[in-house]
């Protein structure tokens, strides 16, 4: 055995030898329970991801054979990746720099695949920055469809609503500053004080909600017709992009890749079976998902609208539903209130990673490490927010053919979760299913069940890389 003790005692008793470099000898806070860490984590993957995009990538991909193939990919790529960094971040219990470093130095390889949580924690932050300013589309939202803006508009005017903000550079700030505030000030409160109690109130809050559309979504007499569209699959319609981009929303709906859930699994306390809350939080990942579906399509085909409107789908055909059914000023500002919950409590993941490595890193005090993050991270975002409007024709990639058409926001958004996040993935199977003894991650994984582990080995070896690789491969195409 060597610093790393398989048991918690051990890990806290253990001070790391012979790493003077590295700081935190002993594993920080932890969740209170498991299902403290299921919220944490659930909160983590339910977003923008479920709400916003799920919905209308699938309309564009024609509802229901889109669908499948995204269950099949959560299950045999999204969870066993999930379940190797949750599993590394319990094993280092540190920052996914640090753990990575602390494992390799256990295992004795080589220190360069620590880049790991580097691309991740720098991923995050990234993603964070661009991220913060659709939260603030949501937070505009809340207040327009509490003020009845949506009531009796024509499809122009709710249209002009939503150009009439992304055109407005000091509107877009505001609502980018108040997203952000909401995040840093969750963060600043620490994982049981901030993180744990912030997700214990929101993701209950967002299921209600959520249960309560569907229902009004049910009584739209349009429900039928919302269901056969997600769940009748039509294989015509997908091809080999449909695949692929199945593939790549399963990564970034379960907050893969960006070192998030190494940080939330240093978190996770001994004994808390892995498998079994990874298969949680994925299986309550898709159901939210799926639910939001079944909010939204069936109010789409209520008001003859249509569900391949792309990424305008939750804030133009939408709010135009809202504006023509009864009581839709209240279920419109539900509808956003549930957009700002699932966007808040996962912006609190991608600044977590950050936060944690600077605390570790010469004990900066959390606050402190928050607030600045936060600000840097408002910062860079302003970038993002004026690339909707007075920067509209910056193209910073411009000499490159591939991203000739993109500008500040489109390119975040396409390095990040396209580039660096399958990058991140596969380097992470690569190195948990080749380059680590597998006798590290047993003991995280196999909890006395000799099958599972070989099951989760033999998927991250074989079935994630290929899987994953191939939608680099198209993406860089
Ligand atoms: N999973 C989140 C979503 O679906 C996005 C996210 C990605 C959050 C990566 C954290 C880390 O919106």
């Amino acid at each position: 055995m060597t610093d790393i003790d398989s048991t918690a005692d051990g890990l806290r008793a253990a001070a790391p030898s012979g790493s003077a470099s590295d700081a935190a000898p002993v594993r920080h806070a932890q969740w209170s329970s498991r299902l403290a860490f299921i919220l944490a984590a659930t909160g983590s993957a339910v977003g923008l991801g479920n709400i916003w995009k799920f919905p209308y990538i699938t309309g564009e991909y024609g509802g229901g054979a889109f669908v499948l193939v995204y269950l099949a990919c959560i299950a045999v790529i999204g969870i066993p990746i999930m379940m190797a960094e949750v599993a590394l971040g319990r094993r280092g219990g540190q920052s996914p720099i640090n753990t990575m470093r602390r494992i390799l130095r256990e295992d004795g390889r080589s220190r360069h695949w620590a880049l790991i949580g580097w691309l991740g924690v720098a991923a995050a932050f990234l993603i964070l920055t661009f991220y913060s300013v659709i939260g603030g589309w949501a937070v505009a939202y809340v207040v327009r469809a509490g003020g009845g803006a949506f009531s009796g508009a024509s499809s122009d005017g709710i249209a002009a609503l939503f150009s009439g903000l992304l055109a407005s550079p000091g509107e877009l700030l505001f609502w980018h500053g108040v997203f952000m505030a909401l995040t840093v000030a969750v963060v600043a409160r620490g994982v049981s004080g901030g993180l744990e109690r912030a997700t214990s109130i929101l993701m209950p809050a967002l299921f209600v909600i959520l249960l309560v559309l569907v229902g009004y979504a049910l009584a739209s007499g349009h429900f039928s017709q919302g269901l056969r569209f997600l769940f009748s699959p039509d294989f015509s319609k997908i091809g080999v992009g449909g695949v692929l981009a199945a593939l790549g929303h399963a990564f970034f709906t379960l907050s893969l890749g960006m070192g998030v859930m190494i940080a939330y699994g240093s978190y996770l306390p001994r004994g808390v079976s892995i498998t079994r809350t990874a298969v949680s939080v994925s299986v309550m990942d898709t159901t939210v998902a799926l639910l939001a579906g079944l909010a939204i399509f069936p109010l789409v085909y209520a008001n003859g609208l249509e569900p391949s409107a792309g990424p305008g789908l939750v804030f133009k055909t939408l709010p135009l539903a809202f504006g023509q059914m009864p009581l839709g000023g209240l279920f419109g500002a539900a509808f956003f209130v549930l957009l700002v919950f699932a966007a808040w409590t996962s912006s609190i993941s991608l600044l977590e990673p950050l936060v944690e490595w600077l605390e570790e890193h010469r004990g900066v005090r959390r606050g402190i490490a928050a607030a600045a993050a936060g600000i840097v991270a408002w910062v860079i975002g302003i970038a993002s927010a004026l690339s909707f409007n007075l920067w509209a024709d910056v193209r910073p990639l411009g000499m490159f053919a591939a991203f000739a058409d993109k500008g500040i926001f489109d390119l975040l958004d396409y390095l990040t979760a396209n580039l660096m996040l399958p990058l991140v993935g596969l380097a992470t199977a690569v190195f948990a299913g080749w380059v680590l003894s597998p006798r590290i991650l047993e003991g995280e994984l196999s909890e006395g069940r000799g099958h599972v582990f070989r099951l989760w080995r033999f998927l991250i070896r074989w079935v994630s890389p290929v899987a994953v690789a191939a939608v680099f491969w198209h993406n860089l195409g």
